[in-house]
């Protein structure tokens, strides 16, 4: 049985006082036991502090690192320094990154590789862009992203890791893949996963918000989100929290 898993990606939101207001507000009703682990991702800088701030409650994610160990890398945070606060989690290959900061799927196989090896779990964004979907394309695309994953690092490597399936034209368009759709890309990425893919949590992401969450996690293959602007709302994010217990 795979854990279901929520994480909040905050993407560049944030500060001192706002991060503790809405890890506060979420840990008041994020509160017991419960079936689905819950991860934020903060900017680097906040690491730190909602490390401190969220306790045992809430898994603790970078949403990016270096591919290189350290050394004169200006303005790189590594995976290593990551681990050391004690966090969980390294999101790699974001759509954000791949497009803004011209990642290559190489470049988020070495940072995903390196995520690993200083103990840190990877989250892999992978994700067609709307001109892709519409020429038939987004199986290729999912399969490229994800050999490129399994070259560098290996089949095995993939039980470690969390996969994210973010079609970029869903993402804070509103727009949200049907969960057939979804689940369709899902049921593909767990397939090229092989024998390795029953244990892989594999999160949908874009435009998640409570009242699409329930449908989308209904899916077989849909094991949780990846969860953009609806997780800087505390009572959003809670919703889609209880939604996939
Ligand atoms: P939105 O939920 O804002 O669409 O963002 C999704 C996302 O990119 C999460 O990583």
């Amino acid at each position: 049985m795979r854990q279901a898993l929520v994480v909040g990606n905050w993407k560049m939101n944030g500060s001192l006082a706002a991060n503790s207001q809405l890890l506060e507000s979420f840990l008041e009703r994020w509160q017991g036991e419960h079936q689905v682990e819950v991860a934020v991702c903060p900017p680097a800088i906040y690491l730190a502090q909602v490390k401190q701030l969220a306790g045992d409650g809430l898994q603790i994610g970078a949403q990016d690192v270096s591919q290189a160990e350290s050394g004169a890398y200006t303005g790189e945070v590594s995976a290593s320094m990551v681990a050391d606060l004690d966090c969980r989690y390294a999101i790699v290959g974001h759509s954000e990154r791949r497009e803004y900061h011209s990642e290559t799927n190489e470049l988020v196989a070495e940072k995903f590789a390196a995520a690993q090896q200083a103990g840190l779990v990877p989250i892999l964004c992978v994700g067609e862009t709307l001109e892709q979907r519409n020429a038939s394309e987004t199986l290729d695309v999912i399969a490229e992203q994800l050999k490129a994953v399994i070259d560098r690092a290996g089949l095995q490597a993939m039980t470690d890791a969390v996969v994210a399936y973010e079609p970029v034209w869903a993402i804070g368009t509103g727009l949200t893949a049907t969960p057939e759709q979804a689940q369709e890309v899902h049921g593909f990425i767990r397939e090229q996963l092989g024998d390795t893919g029953d244990a892989v949590r594999i999160l949908y992401g874009g435009s998640v918000k409570p009242a699409n969450a329930g449908e989308l996690f209904a899916k077989p293959d849909i094991d949780g989100a990846l969860v953009g602007g609806a997780s800087l709302a505390s009572e959003d994010f809670y919703q889609i929290c209880l939604a996939a217990e």
